[in-house]
């Protein structure tokens, strides 16, 4: 069944507005920049050309560019599900104090940039960064079962605004084959940054949640994007021209601590309202670290063997070295979950289903 939610949200918005971060010349909407401090596994802001650590329990991402991004995997052979609280970073360059990802791994990334968040989605042997064959995997997102992630302490930054700048709403899906990540770097009064990185449908699967194209394995492309419709919302135009939203809850009935819960509708939409479509793509030809896979095995450590210094090189976005971070004045509390009501003014979640605090258990 799905429920309408009013597309003007006027109460919670006024509020919103008036918070936003100020950078030298970037301001971002309310809810956009994490103000906390990082997890305690992660260097205290986005560091390039660290050493190699195969045994790191660092948990900060940095989703830079096509060949300049980490992603959260197990740190022993473990499915997605059984680790998600624990999973550590995994780099495409020796950074962050993370592991870095063998060459061979990744056969095929797709790098989105729009106005609302950066995009990564990617092909791949993710059996090489310790996920069991056959497992389809699961969702990650700052949130959590204890509110401080999955994994517990783990972080997001991106510097394709100018500089680097610490993310609040991120959502991560990964399985042995391939994984889709979405930072959420923008907002505004109709998509909050919660709302288009919903992190509550993950049996919906990447296509479903973060909508484009998939028929790029085998190459390595930098786009420009329209922005999606926020994951499970679907527009309507009333009578009067307004644009409307109905959304619906994934389904799930369990057992939390004893308790049994069932949230959300039986059923629910097959497939995204649209697929945005993408523009300005730029193939790059590799995006191998040049790293010989010998320095990379399990549990290796050390320098960074001078011979591939040169490498493919890191990919270097305009402005982006000082690690200067922005912080918000007067930010949200990042803990979502704890106070989803503020964000929706309980519109939201009243219209999806009554149970909500069940559905904070569950992620
Ligand atoms: C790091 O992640 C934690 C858990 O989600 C969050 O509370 C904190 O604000 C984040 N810090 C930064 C700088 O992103
Ligand atoms: C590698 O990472 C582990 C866990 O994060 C840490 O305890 C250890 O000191 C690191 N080793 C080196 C050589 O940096
Ligand atoms: C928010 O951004 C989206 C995507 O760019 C846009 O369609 C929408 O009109 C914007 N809303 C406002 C109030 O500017
Ligand atoms: C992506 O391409 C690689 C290399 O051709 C292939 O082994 C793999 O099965 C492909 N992945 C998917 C999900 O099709």
């Amino acid at each position: 069944m799905l429920s309408t939610i009013s597309s003007a949200f006027p109460l919670i918005l006024l509020a919103a507005s008036q918070a936003s971060a100020q950078s030298s010349s970037l301001s971002f909407y309310e809810g956009v920049i994490a103000t906390g401090t990082m997890g305690t596994t992660n260097p205290p802001e986005p560091t390039a050309s660290t050493n190699i650590n195969q045994t790191s329990y660092a948990r900060l991402l940095s989703l830079n560019s096509v060949d300049d991004w980490c992603i959260f995997a197990p740190p022993y052979e473990s499915t997605i599900s059984d680790s998600e609280t624990f999973e550590v970073a995994w780099c495409t360059q020796p950074r962050n104090n993370a592991r870095v990802i063998p060459d061979g791994t990744i056969t095929g990334v797709s790098f989105l940039k729009t106005d609302m968040y950066v995009q990564i989605l990617g092909y791949g042997d993710l059996t090489k960064l310790n996920i069991p064959y056959g497992d389809y995997g699961g969702e990650l997102d700052p949130h959590g079962a204890y509110g401080s992630g999955n994994p517990e302490g783990g972080n997001v930054t991106t510097n394709v605004v100018g500089e680097d700048i610490n993310i609040v709403e991120w959502m991560l899906y990964v399985s042995y084959e391939m994984f889709c990540i979405r930072a959420c770097i923008q907002a505004n009064e109709t998509y909050s940054a919660s709302a288009m990185c919903w992190h509550e449908l993950d049996e919906m699967g990447c296509q479903f949640v973060m909508p484009g194209n998939y028929n790029f394995n085998g190459t390595f492309e930098t786009c420009d994007a329209d922005v999606a419709y926020p994951p499970g919302w679907y527009p309507e135009v009333e009578s009067d021209g307004q644009t409307s939203f109905s959304s619906f809850a994934q389904y799930w009935t369990g057992v939390v601590d004893g308790v049994t819960y069932t949230v959300g509708d039986t059923v629910t939409p097959s497939s995204a309202y649209s697929t945005p479509s993408s523009s300005n793509c730029v193939t790059t030809s590799t995006i191998s670290n040049g790293i010989a896979l010998a320095s990379l095995t399990s549990g290796a450590v050390g320098t960074v063997p001078t011979s591939s210094a040169g490498g493919s090189g890191t990919a270097s976005r305009s402005g982006s070295a000082s690690g200067a971070t922005v912080s918000a004045s007067n930010a949200a509390s990042p803990s979502f979950c704890a106070s989803s009501s503020s964000h929706y003014g309980g519109v939201f979640f009243t219209a999806l289903m009554s149970a909500v605090t069940a559905v904070v258990f569950l992620h």
